[in-house]
């Protein structure tokens, strides 16, 4: 048979319901609603709207862009991984938020061995797929709010009274997360305990349970110092301070900044003036940082030292060496 015969006959194989279905997962990812879905089933019913139209319609449309937006930054960071690279300067679309790159360089980052992703409840489902298809050797996700996620442990708990031993963990990621331990969380359903020492207890809860080897990656939002209510923002100054006084040392980080160019690696970005919300739709600016446990280790011997050494050599040891050496 000619092969788009075969293409087209495979085309209208699938009932309406079947292809409109199909449709809505594939491109928009999601279940159609009710209303768009009755219409497009009856335009197809009457002929006035073919299968190439409605899949013209879903690619075009706004919500697609950034369905193809988080696509892009986890297939970046999962290529980047395979590759055993650790991408810096990452640039992202303007008028988006900073998941466009702490998503990639996340992924890149993520180990393989017994992982800890804390706040995953509300996290993009790009985002948690992409953990899923990375596949470290046990993923665990812990939130305030409940959750099931086929492949991933959830435990329902609070990052400031971790329930698990002392090293457990390889790696602990707090996307987006830490700014809002101890604030307010009524958007998300959820009632934590208010207190404003609760991102210092949760730093030293992750640090109890990652292993002296272990590796905390954390984004988290930048510019002016400032209590938002429902999380806080910090300069670079302010983050850096509460991980050290936290026991961690600072193994890589990078600033990334919202202009109308788009988002882009910032060294030296200025927080005066810069709120939550005023450049696009969340954050101005991002600081991506990875974290190490054991401070003292890593200047009392050779291999910390050696390792610190190599950070200092600046960023473009991180793009040509792999993952791991
Ligand atoms: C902005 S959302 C996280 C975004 C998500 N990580 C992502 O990648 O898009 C903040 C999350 O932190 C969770 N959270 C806030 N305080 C917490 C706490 N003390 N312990 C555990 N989870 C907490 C909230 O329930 C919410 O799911």
């Amino acid at each position: 048979m000619d092969s788009r015969l075969r293409a087209h006959l495979l085309a209208i194989e699938p009932s309406d319901e079947e292809f409109v279905d199909g449709l809505f997962g594939f491109v928009l990812r999601r279940d159609a609603d009710t209303e768009a879905r009755e219409r497009a089933l009856a335009k197809l019913a009457e002929g006035t709207l073919s299968r190439a139209t409605l899949l013209e319609e879903l690619v075009t449309s706004n919500e697609f862009i950034r369905v193809r937006q988080l696509d892009d930054a986890v297939a970046f960071g999962r290529g980047a991984r395979d590759r055993g690279e650790r991408p810096r300067r990452l640039e992202g679309p303007p008028a988006t938020d900073e998941r466009v790159v702490e998503i990639p360089w996340v992924l890149a980052r993520l180990r393989s061995g017994r992982v800890l992703e804390v706040g995953y409840a509300f996290a993009e489902p790009a985002y948690v797929a992409g953990l899923l298809e990375a596949a470290p050797r046990e993923l665990v996700g812990l939130d305030l709010a409940q959750g099931a996620v086929p492949g991933m442990e959830t435990v329902q708990g609070d990052v400031r009274e971790l329930p698990f031993p002392a090293a457990d963990f390889d790696q602990v990621l707090l996307v987006s997360t830490l700014e809002h331990v101890g604030a307010d969380n009524e958007r998300y359903g959820v009632e934590g305990v208010a207190d404003g020492g609760g991102m210092r207890a949760a730093l030293r809860e992750v640090r109890r349970v990652l292993r002296a080897d272990g590796s905390l990656l954390v984004t988290v939002p930048l510019g002016e110092p400032e209590d938002y209510g429902w999380f806080r923002q910090e300069d670079v100054r302010g983050w850096t301070r509460l991980f050290t006084h936290a026991g961690f040392f600072v193994e890589e980080q990078e600033v990334y900044e919202l202009t109308a160019d788009g988002w882009h690696a910032a060294p030296t970005f200025e927080a005066a003036g810069v709120r939550y919300g005023e450049r696009g739709p969340a954050a101005g600016a991002v600081l991506c940082v990875e974290l190490s446990p054991n401070r003292l280790r890593r200047w009392v011997s050779l291999d910390g030292l050696k390792r610190t050494a190599r950070r200092k050599a600046g960023p473009t040891w991180h793009r040509l060496r792999p993952l791991d050496s």
